[in-house]
């Protein structure tokens, strides 16, 4: 039974999976998202990215949103019905359907939509040793980056930009030069010293969940994390740069734009990340290639 889907209290084929056509989340992005990793037929990371959902829900006054427990009930229902070992688990919850107005509907119920379809994370592995290009694009999002919310156009708009110069992913530069994050990704460069550094939190980019278990793994084997902003002439200038995502974890950036960096090959700081990444997934899922 693949590819599946849970919407308002109901399991179904995800083809079958629908919701009303004046649903907030259709008609004005007023709906909050996240994507999760299953691997091995469980759940990586899973309590912060609930976290995330509820910190976006009560910045957007959200009512009504299940408990943590249901949330996980629903999630664990759709990966065994599913029966799929590799996946990825999506949550959309929008303010709900009503007629169309800007202002917040009053009496009703938030939509939820879980879905669940195949992904394979094995990809990432040759993807890893090749090493991807990635373009520079101006940051036209709005300013609550922090935010997962699905007004994702300018994301959309970037990530098919890249896609037709041949890269992976949109590196996104805000108007004082600043690299922010990827269109769907985080961005870090590496120093001379081997230390790495990342965008601090802030509302100009998403707390990554694949972020915050890159750094915690990072500090904990010594390797120096400093969050701070850095340029795109200190990243190209860099000798490593990576991104990570939930669908991504540690991909070596190796050109951007028409610029090489580093040799032009994937580096050996995000070698050794990637390595720990993936014994964190082995040691939550039992993962294994
Ligand atoms: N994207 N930054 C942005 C703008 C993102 O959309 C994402 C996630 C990330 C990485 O966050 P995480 O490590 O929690 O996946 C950073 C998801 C995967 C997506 O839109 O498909």
């Amino acid at each position: 039974m693949p590819a599946r889907a849970y919407v308002n209290g109901q399991y179904m084929a995800l083809s079958e999976a629908a919701v009303h056509v004046e649903d907030r989340g259709l008609q004005f992005a007023d709906s909050l998202y996240e994507v999760a990793a299953v691997l091995n037929g469980r759940l990586f990371d899973w309590q912060p990215h609930l976290q995330r959902l509820r910190r976006g829900a009560a910045a957007l006054f959200f009512d009504g949103l299940p408990t943590d427990g249901v949330l996980t009930g629903i999630a664990r229902r759709l990966v065994a019905d599913s029966r799929l070992p590799d996946a990825l688990l999506y949550i959309q919850v929008t303010r709900g359907a009503a007629r169309r107005d800007h202002l917040f509907p009053r009496d009703v119920r938030p939509t939820l939509v879980m879905t669940i379809r195949g992904f394979d994370f094995a990809q990432r592995i040759s993807q890893q040793s090749r090493g991807i290009s990635v373009i520079s694009l101006p940051d036209q999002r709005w300013a609550r980056c922090d935010i997962k919310t699905t007004g994702l156009l300018p994301a959309v708009l970037a990530k098919q930009e890249a896609k037709a110069a041949g890269a992976f992913e949109a590196m996104f530069v805000a108007n004082d030069g600043t690299v922010t994050e990827g269109s769907s990704t985080n961005m870090y460069m590496v120093n001379g010293d081997g230390a790495i550094i990342t965008h601090p939190l802030s509302a100009r980019i998403l707390p990554g969940v694949a972020r915050a278990t890159l750094l915690k793994l990072a500090r904990d084997n010594h390797i120096p994390v400093f969050e701070r902003p850095f340029t795109l002439a200190d990243a190209k200038s860099a000798p490593e740069l990576f991104l990570t995502s939930t669908t991504a974890p540690v991909l070596p950036i190796v050109r951007v734009d028409a610029d090489p960096i580093g040799q032009g090959q994937p580096g050996p700081v995000a070698a050794r990340l990637a390595g720990l990444l993936w014994d964190e997934i082995e040691r939550q899922t039992n993962w294994r290639v």
